[in-house]
């Protein structure tokens, strides 16, 4: 197996299948959904609270599909959680859900806080004690499978080698340390209670169905639009992307094969400057799509003010689920970022109901405040 999308999970009855998933109205979450049942996965109970990043427009083509079912609701809501578990009877837990945007962490972190850790310490609660409720054959089958982030081991300078499963926790924004404080609560779950939990840390995504306030769908849309390309500071940060697709692959391959309690890192291989990836989609919209005046989009890159505590660089060592899950990337860069683009261009209508009043105070907010540095 290459990282496909494998459902060979022990099954252990018909009434023993369903994947309860939080926040897959979002980028991540609604990609994977569309994944999963594409090769044939069971039903899917999608419990997202439709935050201003959540959108069910992104699974707009699942309706009808009878695998698909979408509640809307908080993981915080300990009580309703566990209602769904009874009623639905999953075989494992995925939580995709979060706040996901380090600006947004910065300007307020309550929301963060919130989500991230009290509402994964609820979900967790609420798995423990439906987990309680099950046979031994089911116990020993069921995952709770937690999404986090590379971001939780913080910055590395040039020559540091990768992130590793057992590199130390550093995180640096209210963000990673959110999240790492949420790995920390999975961690406890399976060693205290012993709750067959599952945690992947992944590199920076990108992908169709990625909201235009994180790095690549602002630039390529900011492009179209003949607006400014903003780059934080002096874009020599490094972060290594994955295509989107690549990152559920390997997020079905841990929930079916990864031994509990254990922790699988996900990303590309990809390490690129923010500048270098602004270039990328420069040029391939400079040939999918000139410029009325003939001069590269390159035109629109505007540097302005830095973000407070701004990572340096980010690195993922993914051998252990090559490895021991036999997950690769099956997109380069080159190749995802082209697919990427080309989504954003034939998608005109969902870039159009992205960005209504919530987006548009966002980019006011974020943008107007930092000063050009041209
Ligand atoms: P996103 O912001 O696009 O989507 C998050 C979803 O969670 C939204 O649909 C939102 O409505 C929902 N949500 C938020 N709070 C909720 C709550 N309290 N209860 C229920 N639903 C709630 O995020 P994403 O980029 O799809 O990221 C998904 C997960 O992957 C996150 O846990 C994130 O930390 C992790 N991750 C993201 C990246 C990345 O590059 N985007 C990389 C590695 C890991
Ligand atoms: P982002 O997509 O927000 O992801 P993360 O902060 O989780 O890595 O940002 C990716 C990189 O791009 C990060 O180094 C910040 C930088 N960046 C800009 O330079 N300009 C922007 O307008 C944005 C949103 C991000």
């Amino acid at each position: 197996m290459t990282g496909s999308f494998s459902q060979s999970a022990p099954q252990i009855c018909e009434d023993f299948m369903a994947i309860l998933a939080t926040g897959c109205a979002g980028f991540i979450g609604s990609n994977f959904v569309r994944s999963w049942l594409a090769n044939d996965g069971e039903t899917i109970i999608n419990l997202d609270k439709l935050t201003y990043a959540g959108n069910t427009n992104n699974l707009a083509d699942l309706r009808g599909d009878n695998r698909y079912h979408f509640v809307q609701g908080d993981i915080a809501d300990e009580a309703m959680v566990s209602e769904l578990l009874g009623k639905h009877q999953p075989r494992a837990i995925i939580n995709f859900a979060a706040e996901s945007h380090v600006d947004r962490s910065i300007g307020g972190p309550g929301e963060f806080i919130q989500t991230n850790i009290i509402g994964t310490f609820r979900l967790l609660e609420a798995a423990r004690s439906y987990w309680s409720t099950l046979d031994t054959a089911r116990q020993t089958a069921f995952r709770f499978l937690h999404v986090s982030t590379d971001e939780v081991y913080g910055s590395l300078e040039p020559n540091d080698p990768p992130f590793h499963e057992g590199s130390v926790y550093a995180p640096n924004s209210p963000y990673s340390a959110s999240k790492a404080a949420s790995d920390h609560l999975v961690r406890a779950w399976y060693h205290t209670y012993g709750l067959p939990v599952l945690t992947t840390n992944c590199s920076n995504n990108y992908g169709p169905f990625h909201f235009p306030e994180k790095l690549i769908p602002l630039v390529i849309l900011n492009a179209l639009d003949g607006k400014a390309l903003p780059i934080y500071g002096d874009g020599q940060q490094v972060r290594d992307w994955l295509y989107v697709e690549d990152h559920c692959r390997g997020i079905a391959a841990a929930l079916e094969g990864g031994t509990p309690g254990e922790v699988y890192n996900i990303g590309g291989r990809n390490e690129m400057s923010n500048l270098d990836v602004v270039h990328a989609i420069c040029s391939i919209l400079d040939e999918k799509r000139p410029r009325s005046d003939g001069r590269s989009y390159t035109q629109q890159i505007t540097f302005v003010t830095d973000r407070p505590g701004h990572d340096r660089r980010y690195a993922i060592d993914a051998r252990k689920i090559e490895r021991e899950l036999g997950w690769r990337p099956q997109e380069s860069f080159a190749t995802g970022i082209r697919k990427t683009i080309q989504w954003y261009l034939d998608n005109p209508q969902w870039v159009a109901d992205v960005r209504s009043g919530a987006y548009r105070d966002w980019i006011e907010h974020n943008y107007t405040e930092r000063t050009d540095h041209a």
